[in-house]
């Protein structure tokens, strides 16, 4: 199994962007995490701090949006040319028209689920999306703790996807460090969401190699 690995531009310094994004280019992508106050209690940046970051990034944009009103602002960041727009669950009615929308823009469909959202009423439309996010933490803030209570989470979805044949991606988001990976690539995750333990190390690419030596040696 390949383990990607995903440092999350969130904890980086965000008068520094350019630089930050710069250090991480040994990853498989730079995290986005689009936030807006309503569906998280904390406040980001929009289409244009994405642009630009698409912009100055060698590696694809995999976009987390953290917002409500999805069906408004998911297929924007799309056409921006983001490798990867994931929506939350909670955020919308029509979670497949949307995915759809967003795949004819030509990104990959992402589906987040919050840690208190049982996935298996969603487990049905996998089909339809090429990755699928486990919340680890309460989505908002960066440096929280992981919670491993929703190991079973993972490897339910990592069943589901293998039993149906399909490609999607497990992805991990929330307190992502070289011990939390392990147990999350044994639970079946495969995408690794990281901006603490990247950014809040002396040498990012040593931290996302570090990384990734730790998930590829417990993967399934
Ligand atoms: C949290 C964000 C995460 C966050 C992870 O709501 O979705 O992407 O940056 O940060 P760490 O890795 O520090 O938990
Ligand atoms: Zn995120």
């Amino acid at each position: 199994m390949t383990a990607r690995i995903q440092p999350s531009i969130l904890s980086a310094d965000f008068v520094n962007m350019q630089a930050a994004v710069e250090a991480v280019g040994s990853a498989d992508a730079v995290h986005v995490d689009v936030m807006d106050n309503h569906f998280v209690p904390n406040l980001t940046f929009g289409p244009e701090m994405v642009r630009r970051v698409q912009e100055v990034s060698t590696i694809p944009l995999d976009v987390h949006l953290m917002i409500t009103d999805v069906d408004r602002w998911a297929p924007g960041y799309a056409e921006l040319g983001a490798f990867s727009v994931t929506f939350h669950a909670e955020a919308t009615s029509e979670p497949v028209a949307l995915a759809r929308r967003l795949r004819a823009i030509g990104a990959r469909a992402g589906l987040a689920v919050k840690p208190g959202t049982d996935v298996t009423p969603y487990l049905d439309l996998l089909p339809e999306f090429d990755q699928l996010l486990v919340m680890t933490v309460e989505p908002g803030f960066g440096g929280q703790s992981f919670m491993a209570d929703m190991m079973p989470k993972v490897a339910t979805v990592r069943a589901a996807v293998r039993a149906a044949g399909l490609d999607v991606w497990v992805q991990v988001d929330g307190g992502i460090t070289v011990d939390t990976i392990v147990r999350a690539a044994e639970a079946g995750a495969d995408t690794f969401v990281a901006g603490s333990s990247v950014y809040g190390a002396t040498d990012a690419a040593g931290a996302i190699a570090a990384l990734r030596a730790a998930a590829a040696g417990h993967a399934h």
